[in-house]
């Protein structure tokens, strides 16, 4: 089932070439007025709390040190801004809704600061809205990803953690969660499966952004 997308060489390479250039932590913004100048291309992570989303921006930059992760849920708490010099792309990590091991007022400011920033934001071209590979979408994921549907902005599913599973239970996974992306107006139709431990999907992810920046 885990079928392989067929991309364009020049698109692979592309992609490859882009995240082959280093991007550095600008800032954080712990609310829409930090965030900054509206002059280049956004794409935003997103998802539920420990679900792989600094994880998987470190992977796809090659390094383990860009964003902070932890096995702890709420290790990103404000909107963290990557940036490359030689490239038009801003990478947007977010914090994650849903639970969280962290003060229920600051939850509850950066759960707000996630959905102005991702219905809101003119510049943001796409958000990753990562689900975990064990679980496929829960309640709180299609929450977002109506809200996104309604702001028409533009989302991509990704599955995170796939060395977590075997593979007859990862495509049950891929099954389920490729019917609930047909059926959304903004969801863009390839899903990508990824390990950010294995490397699995990451050159997919590159050339899916590639493309984008493309477009
Ligand atoms: P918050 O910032 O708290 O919302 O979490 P996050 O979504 O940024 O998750 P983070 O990248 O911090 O990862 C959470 C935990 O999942 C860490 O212990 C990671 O090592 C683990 N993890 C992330 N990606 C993978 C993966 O591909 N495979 C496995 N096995 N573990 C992963
Ligand atoms: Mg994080």
């Amino acid at each position: 089932m885990m079928t392989e997308i067929d991309y364009p060489p020049d698109a692979i390479e592309l992609g490859r070439l882009l995240f082959a250039r280093p991007f550095l932590f600008v800032k954080g913004c712990v609310k829409i007025a930090d965030l900054p100048e509206p002059d280049r291309v956004e794409i935003a992570f997103a998802g539920r709390s420990n679900v792989g989303k600094s994880s998987l921006i470190n992977a796809l930059c090659g390094t383990t040190s860009l964003a902070r992760t932890s096995n702890t849920p709420g290790r990103t708490q404000e909107l963290n801004i990557f940036e490359s010099q030689s490239e038009p792309l801003r990478i947007v990590d977010m914090p994650g809704y849903g639970f969280a091991k962290a003060p229920e007022d600051k939850v509850r400011a950066w759960t707000k600061l996630i959905h102005q920033y991702l219905t809101g934001r003119a510049i943001l071209r796409r958000v990753y809205v990562l689900v975990d590979g064990r679980h496929g979408p829960k309640d709180n994921d299609l929450t977002v990803m109506n809200e996104l549907d309604k702001a028409a902005v533009s989302y991509q599913i990704v599955l995170t953690k796939a060395d977590k599973l075997l593979p007859k239970d990862l495509d049950k996974i891929i099954a389920a969660t490729r019917a609930v992306i047909a059926k959304r107006t903004a969801a863009h139709p390839h899903l990508i499966i990824t390990s950010s431990h294995k490397g699995d999907g990451l050159s997919n992810l590159r050339t899916e952004i590639a493309m984008l920046l493309q477009s």
